[in-house]
């Protein structure tokens, strides 16, 4: 069958074939311990789900506008303000189905074919796909591990060419944890200042900071106008399925994003519409006890990995994923397994002994993998005993 050459170009979720792969070993009968999820194992508040409810006797049960429902485009002004220090007006918020569909509306709406566009290695794997749905290129820039992932400037300076048009920044990160420091953040918007870009800010884990809070560029420079926020409350409210998540930026880019939107989506599920203006405007003090919570499992799985040997990886400062350098296992064997990558590392992981992991592959880098806590303790502490277990027959 000839499909199209985008098709071809893109690369698919690595994270999800890891997901598929996990589930169908579990259906078979294998004790699984899945840390390949990228979403929180917590039920979605009650509180929202009361108002979804409501929403549906109240019959919010139609189409609502390309760009979101007025109340909700209201309420994330709100959210913005008060927890993020940006201020805005509803005409520069769009919702649409998850974040990751306003960074898909955004990229096709900014990005042209010869268009280059930066994007920080490790990296979540749409932000790659995505550019090249736009027929732009991406262009990757190094971080620093020691530096929670944070960008090495000199090689980002030197990734700067005519042609760029814009950089994606994701901080709390997805795949590595990493939450950037405010001179870093102040440092991109200069950079972004002082070679006219866009600064695409994915902030999809804000509200999963750790130890420092997660700065939003939108809020250091309100003057720049070519800054995009991305927020969700998938991860921050528990509601990956629910589908909501939205931009705010510029006037005319959330116009230009609407007229995509109609023509695909049409508009944000409505029901989820209604349960997210509750989630935003609500009682905040879920997030705090999601925060908190994920925090513990944050210190538990770093100390049981820390006692290890063969394997490093530094405190990650946010979201819900260790990024974990499995590079000293390369060249060890055991049972049929050789070790020489990291695709071989969570290979021998699933199947050696049965903890399903992501390898850094799908994120551009060789030498880490990704485990997720947004598991049970219970379950974070068995994964790291079999892993540990695991690490200790390799020759
Ligand atoms: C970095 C990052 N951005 C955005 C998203 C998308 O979230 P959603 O589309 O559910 O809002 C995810 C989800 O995994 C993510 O990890």
């Amino acid at each position: 069958m000839i499909l199209t050459d985008r098709v071809s170009r893109i690369e698919g979720s690595v994270a999800l074939a890891i997901t598929t792969r996990a589930s169908e070993l579990r259906r078979a009968g294998v004790d699984i311990i899945n840390l390949s999820v990228g979403e929180p194992d917590f039920p979605t508040p009650d509180h929202i789900i009361a108002a979804a409810k409501q929403a549906m006797d109240d019959g919010y049960t139609r189409y609502t506008p390309g760009a979101g429902l007025p109340e909700l485009r209201e309420a994330v002004t709100v959210k913005l303000l008060r927890d993020n220090h940006i201020r805005l007006v509803p005409e520069q918020v769009i919702v649409s189905n998850g974040s990751k569909h306003s960074l898909f509306n955004a990229c096709l709406t900014l990005f042209d074919r010869g268009d280059e566009v930066i994007i920080f290695v490790p990296y979540w794997q749409p932000f790659s796909d995505v550019v090249k749905l736009a027929h732009a290129t991406p262009v990757f820039a190094g971080t620093d591990p020691e530096r929670q992932f944070e960008p090495v400037f000199q090689d980002l300076e030197a990734c700067i060419t005519p042609r760029t048009k814009g950089i994606i920044m994701n901080s709390p990160s997805n795949p590595t944890g990493g939450v950037w420091s405010q001179e870093a953040t102040e440092y991109m918007i200069e950079l972004a200042r002082e070679h006219d870009l866009w600064l695409l800010s994915d902030e999809c884990y804000e509200a999963l900071a750790y130890d420092a809070p997660s700065v939003s560029p939108a809020s250091l420079a309100p003057e720049y106008e070519k800054i995009l926020t991305f927020q969700s409350c998938s991860k921050t409210y528990a509601m990956t399925g629910w589908r909501i998540g939205y931009m705010a930026g510029p006037v005319e880019v959330v116009e230009a994003m609407t007229k995509i939107q109609g023509q695909s989506a049409s508009c944000p599920n409505s029901v989820s519409q209604m349960a997210a203006i509750t989630a935003l405007t609500g009682d905040q003090s879920v997030v705090k006890e999601f925060r908190e919570a994920f925090k513990k499992r944050r210190d538990l799985m770093i100390e049981q990995l820390s006692q290890i040997p063969g394997l490093s990886c530094r405190n990650p400062g946010g979201a819900f994923f260790v990024f974990l350098n499995v590079s000293g296992l390369f060249g060890k064997a055991t049972q049929g397994y050789h070790l020489s990558s990291a695709k071989d590392v969570t290979e021998y992981l699933l199947h050696g002994v049965h903890v399903a992991t992501v390898n850094g592959e799908g994120f551009g880098d060789q030498e880490h993998i990704r485990l997720s806590y947004a598991v049970s303790e219970d379950n974070i502490k068995a994964a790291t005993d079999r892993i540990a277990h695991a690490v200790a027959l390799l020759n």
